[in-house]
């Protein structure tokens, strides 16, 4: 190794085949086909060296997991590894029987997405009928008494139903629930229009959930919606600092957005061991730590704690990575979120690109 901190969580994303069709979707434009995926082994393997450089918490995601009818053995793989996994699903496909299997093979909790606290909204966003499976999940869950986090991805076709948002987390029996406001890179980003929400709506939720903290309830987690803030967020905690992702095909990123990179030349773990990957590979070192800093990021004292905000916003908003985030109200580029943030409005705010499954789904 070469003087890389360890890393401390994988996200294994099984497949990205899934049923729903969210217009903020954060997988790649150019998803992983079915027959691409990496095998029951080589999953295992990944854990086994992930567990070996030092991560010890593993999401299993996608798309939706529970497609992969592997996914106990992947589960039990990572459990004998001695990482503790949270599967991270939409719901669908989430039976007792099925959940019982996995906890079984040694998974140590659930993250449920939800898309609104109403039926119709909620599957108007998902583009499917959907809401009543995630009930129903959400019964199974709590019922099996595993760890229980809700994750809501928020815009401005929500904002507005936080307080009935934070009511179904407690109603459903989550211990946690994660306020993600929308990212945009990937596939948000082509419907960043129609998802931005007005800068009253975001002071109304940030009220209620200061209020909302200080009541019993799941702890809440609330994601910087950085376009409106003037800082960027820490992304991924720095880029090759804490968390590597692992694609459907083995992709190896050290973060999930950064397929769209085009210059980054990512490993993969079926031609590299992952410790290798970790320290040495090009990909990961490209903007580790501070020497790559350009602009303002070079002197500011702020660069140890934001790292100079997201690499993967950066290249999308200017076409270059090394930039600092326009989301910083120091970059020369912030006029590209600021103007956008300013003129958004809570209207109907445009139809949404859906997002479509990638080929060759066969393993349903
Ligand atoms: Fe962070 Fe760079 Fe902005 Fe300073 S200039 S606050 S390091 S993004
Ligand atoms: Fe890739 Fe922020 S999403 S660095």
């Amino acid at each position: 190794m070469t003087g890389a901190p360890a890393p401390w969580a994988l996200l294994a994303e099984l497949t990205h085949a899934c049923p729903l069709h969210c217009p903020y979707c954060s997988n790649p434009l150019e998803l992983v086909r079915r027959d691409a995926e990496l095998g029951t082994a080589d999953w295992a393997r990944v854990f086994a060296e992930a567990a070996g450089i030092g991560v010890v918490h593993a999401h299993l995601s996608g798309g939706e997991p529970l497609l992969r009818r592997d996914l106990p053995e992947i589960t039990r793989a990572a459990h004998r590894a001695g990482v503790h996994t949270q599967l991270v699903t939409s719901g669908l496909g989430l039976t007792a029987p099925r959940l019982d299997g996995l906890v079984r093979a040694g998974l140590d909790g659930v993250q449920l997405s939800v898309q609104d606290a109403r039926r119709v909204p909620s599957d108007l966003i998902a583009g499917r009928t959907s809401f009543r499976a995630k009930e129903r999940a959400a019964g199974v869950i709590a019922a099996a008494g595993l760890p229980f986090g809700l994750n809501v991805v928020l815009h401005r076709h929500n904002l507005d139903r936080l307080p009935e948002i934070l009511d179904l987390a407690a109603a459903w029996g989550a211990d946690r629930i994660e306020l993600a406001n929308t990212q945009f890179y990937g596939w948000a980003l082509r419907n960043r229009a129609a998802l931005l929400p007005a800068r009253d709506q975001l002071d109304r939720a940030r009220a209620v959930v200061a209020e909302r903290r200080k009541r019993p309830g799941p702890e809440i987690v609330w994601v910087l919606p950085d376009y409106y803030e003037g800082v960027p967020k820490p992304c991924m905690g720095g880029w090759g600092a804490r968390s590597i992702t692992v694609g459907p095909d083995g992709t190896a990123l050290p973060c999930p957005a950064a397929y769209a990179l085009p210059d980054l030349e990512p490993p993969n773990v079926r031609d590299h061991p992952l410790g290798w990957i970790w320290a040495d590979s090009p990909a990961f070192n490209a903007y580790r730590g501070t020497g790559w800093m350009t602009g303002p990021c070079r002197e500011c004292p702020r660069r140890d704690t934001d790292f100079g905000g997201c690499r993967c916003q950066a290249h999308a908003l200017t076409g270059d990575a090394a930039r600092t985030d326009p989301a910083c109200s120091l970059s020369p580029d912030h006029h590209l979120v600021r103007d956008l943030a300013d003129a958004a409005g809570d209207g109907p705010g445009g139809d949404f690109a859906y997002r479509r499954p990638p080929p060759a789904v066969t393993d349903s």
